[in-house]
C-alpha cells in the first residue's frame, strides 16, 4: 500500500450532512464530515488527546467533536476548542492531519500523503461526466476479500476472459499482441477480442458476428483503473474503478459505468446487473488466490507475455517504493493494537510537533523493491 494517491474515502451520498463517517484505509482510521456549507472534510480519526475516535463523536457547525471530552477539530485539522481550557488558546501541538478532498462523480475522494498540490498524482478524469451523448451511473460500491493489488492486477489481465467470463462469451487474446503503453503514472493496453457474442452486445445492436471487440485497460496509480469496451459501429462502455485497500486482505470498490448507447435511464437496471455479474465472476477468482497478497519476488510466479501489463504495473509500484511511498505493512502489523498511526499530510511538511507518528514507509532501497524487479 501506498502513500501519496486519491483514495475514494466513501460515496456522496453516504457522506451525512451532520454526521461523522469512519473510514479505515491503508491501515489506518480516517473520519470524513462536512461542514456548515456541505464542504466534504477527511482528518485522521485519533484525537491526540487520549485517542477517542473522532467518527464516534458530533458535528457541531464546522468542526468535529470528539466524543471523551469534546476537543472540536476544525476541517483543516487545528482544535478550535478545548471545552475543559475555556477561554484558553488550545495549544499548537493540538491538531490532527487533515487531507486534500476532491468531491467528483459521487465520490469523495482524500489524497492521502503529504505532497504539495503542485507534485501530486492526479485523480484520474472522468472525461464522460459531462459529455453530451453519454450516461454516467451512479457509482456502484461493493467490497471484496481481497488485496487491492491482486484485484488491480485481475483488470489488467487481458487473458483471463476466456476462463472467467463465460457469459461474455468467453473473449479469447492473442497475447502476442498487447500491446502497451506507458504514460505518467501508469499504463495502457489495447487487444482485439476475436468474437463478438456477448450478452450486452446482444441487448444493443445486431452487428456483424464476424467483426471485433476492442477492449483495453490503464491504470493510474496503485489503484485506479479505467477498462473501455468498444463494440463495432461505436457502440462503447468506459467503466472506471477506484479501489480503497481496506486492510491487508479487503478491498472496497467504487466502479462508474459510463455509456454512449442505450442512454435511457430504465436501462440503467440490467447494465448494472451485467457489470455485477461479471464482477462476482472475477471476485470468485480473486478471493481465492494464494497468497493473499502478490509475492515479493516474481520468481514466486510463473509469468508469461500475457502477463506483461501486470509486469509493468509493479515496476511502477517499484518505483513509487523507491520514492519511499510504500507503507511498512509488517511493522504497523507488529505494533497492532500498542501504536496509532497517521498518514502524513500535506501540513507536515510546513510545521513539525504532531503528536501522532506517521505510518512506518519503506525507504528507498530496502529489500523487496530489489526483489520486485528481480
Ligand atoms: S480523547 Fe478526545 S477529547 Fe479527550
Ligand atoms: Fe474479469
Amino acid at each position: 500500500m501506498y502513500i501519496n494517491f486519491w483514495y475514494p474515502i466513501c460515496t456522496s451520498e453516504e457522506l451525512v450532512q451532520d454526521e461523522a463517517r469512519r473510514a479505515e484505509l491503508l491501515g489506518v482510521r480516517l473520519v470524513a464530515f462536512r461542514d456548515n456549507d456541505g464542504a466534504a472534510h477527511v482528518l485522521s480519526d485519533t484525537c491526540i488527546h487520549r485517542g477517542g475516535s473522532l467518527s464516534k463523536g458530533k458535528v457541531i457547525g464546522d468542526c468535529v467533536q470528539c466524543p471523551y471530552h469534546g476537543w472540536q477539530f476544525a476541517g483543516d485539522g487545528r482544535c478550535a476548542s478545548i471545552p475543559s481550557m475555556e477561554g484558553k488558546t488550545p495549544p499548537a501541538r493540538a491538531k490532527v492531519d487533515s487531507y486534500p478532498v476532491h468531491e467528483q462523480y459521487g465520490v469523495v475522494f482524500a489524497f492521502l500523503g503529504d505532497l504539495p498540490e503542485a507534485e501530486r498524482p492526479p485523480l484520474p478524469y472522468v472525461e464522460e461526466f459531462d459529455k453530451e451523448g453519454w450516461r454516467v451511473g451512479a457509482p456502484i460500491v461493493f467490497e471484496v476479500d481481497a488485496y487491492y493489488e491482486r484485484s488491480m492486477e485481475n483488470g489488467l489481465d487481458p487473458v483471463h476472459n476466456e476462463f472467467v467470463h463465460p457469459s461474455q462469451g468467453s473473449p479469447r487474446v492473442n497475447e502476442d499482441q498487447i500491446d502497451i503503453q506507458p504514460n505518467d503514472w501508469g499504463a495502457k493496453f489495447m487487444v482485439d477480442f476475436g468474437y463478438t457474442a456477448a450478452e450486452a452486445r446482444q441487448k444493443i445492436v445486431e452487428v456483424d458476428e464476424s467483426a471485433n471487440l476492442r477492449a483495453g485497460t490503464w491504470y493510474t496509480g496503485p489503484n485506479a483503473m479505467v477498462t473501455g469496451i468498444y463494440l463495432p459501429g461505436g457502440y462503447s462502455f468506459v467503466q472506471y474503478f477506484f479501489e480503497a485497500p481496506l486492510s491487508g486482505g479487503r478491498t472496497r470498490i467504487y466502479f462508474i459505468n459510463t455509456r454512449n448507447n442505450t442512454l435511457d435511464p430504465e436501462s440503467d437496471g440490467w447494465i448494472v446487473e451485467t457489470n455485477m455479474k461479471i464482477a462476482r465472476e472475477d471476485q470468485a477468482i480473486v478471493e481465492n488466490l494464494w497468497p493473499v497478497q502478490t509475492p515479493d519476488t516474481l520468481t514466486r510466479e510463473l509469468l508469461t507475455p500475457g502477463d506483461s501489463v501486470i509486469v509493468k504495473y509493479r515496476e511502477d509500484l517499484t518505483d513509487w517504493q523507491q520514492r519511499g511511498w510504500r507503507i511498512d505493512w509488517d511493522q504497523m502489523q507488529a505494533s497492532e493494537h500498542k501504536a496509532a498511526y497517521a498518514i502524513p499530510s500535506p501540513a507536515r511538511r510546513e510545521s513539525g510537533n504532531w503528536v501522532l507518528e506517521p505510518v512506518p514507509l519503506l525507504s528507498e532501497g530496502q529489500p523487496v523493491a530489489a526483489a520486485k524487479s528481480a
